[in-house]
């Protein structure tokens, strides 16, 4: 029987392989683009259920970029759609949306779709969604440098005062649950520049399923995955096994 404590708060999940799926159906990358919202969907759906407090998506990296202009231009066109038509019922579903990313980089009609998808959920107090497009860990990293060495310049700050919580405090994901779990589908075994500074204590979960093959039943395999491993934040296995 699995206990609040075996369950994470916070989960992000690298949703690779939709080209791969397409490729092996002998089908185009956007039909296995079009197959990755609806695993997408289940997935929204299945950690709501499952009482996780956050999700964050990688949707499109700060590199993804240089894919070939048809499929960047495929990939936006989706995401309007997906938000055109979904952000009604994570309304419903008392889901709270929020983007990260270098959101100037949009086109001016998505980038109003995304303030109206955030407006619109801001005040639901169910699970939070975070959708990272034209995000990199890096640049997150970099943003908040910025922003406190303005606060420093700007004499509100003293560089001594800034510390691990007013750093994290500055990043994309403020505010939400430290990130327990972190799932790659897809095969590979590797961080593409997702969140570099959230993922510190993070397990971490890579699955050959390709994602639009991932449905509940792969979460739960993931989430049992979770449930096992022993979070030691640095302690010995002893200190966290004794009695407090
Ligand atoms: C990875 O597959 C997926 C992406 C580049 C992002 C697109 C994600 C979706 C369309 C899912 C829906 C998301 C939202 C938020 C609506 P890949 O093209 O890298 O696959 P490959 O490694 O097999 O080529």
């Amino acid at each position: 029987m699995s206990t609040e404590e075996d369950l994470p708060q916070h989960i992000a999940i690298i949703m690779d392989g939709n080209g791969r799926w397409a490729k092996s159906r002998g089908k185009p990358r956007h039909t296995g683009h079009r197959a990755g919202v609806k695993a997408t969907r289940a997935i929204v759906e299945a950690a709501a259920e499952r009482g996780v407090r956050a999700l964050t998506l990688f949707a499109f990296s700060s590199e993804n970029w240089s894919r070939p202009e048809e499929e960047v231009s495929s990939l936006m066109s989706l995401f309007f759609e997906v938000l055109q038509r979904e952000v009604e019922i994570l309304d419903k579903n008392n889901i709270r949306v929020r983007f990260v990313g270098a959101r100037e980089q949009l086109s001016d009609r998505l980038q109003k779709k995304l303030a109206a998808a955030e407006a619109q959920t801001a005040g639901n107090d169910g699970m939070e969604l975070a959708l990272a497009v034209a995000y990199g860990g890096r640049w997150d990293i970099v943003n908040a440098v910025r922003q406190l060495s303005e606060r420093v310049a700007a004499g509100e700050l003293r560089s001594e005062d800034i510390n691990d919580e007013l750093f994290a405090d500055s990043l994309s994901l403020a505010g939400m649950p430290p990130l327990d779990l972190l799932i790659r589908t897809g095969g590979e075994q590797r961080i593409s520049n997702f969140l570099l500074w959230d993922m510190a204590y993070s397990e971490l979960y890579f699955t050959p399923t390709l994602w639009p093959d991932f449905g509940a039943p792969q979460l739960d395999e993931a989430l049992e995955f979770y449930a096992g491993r022993q979070r030691r934040f640095g302690r010995t296995g002893e200190q966290v096994d004794a009695p407090a």
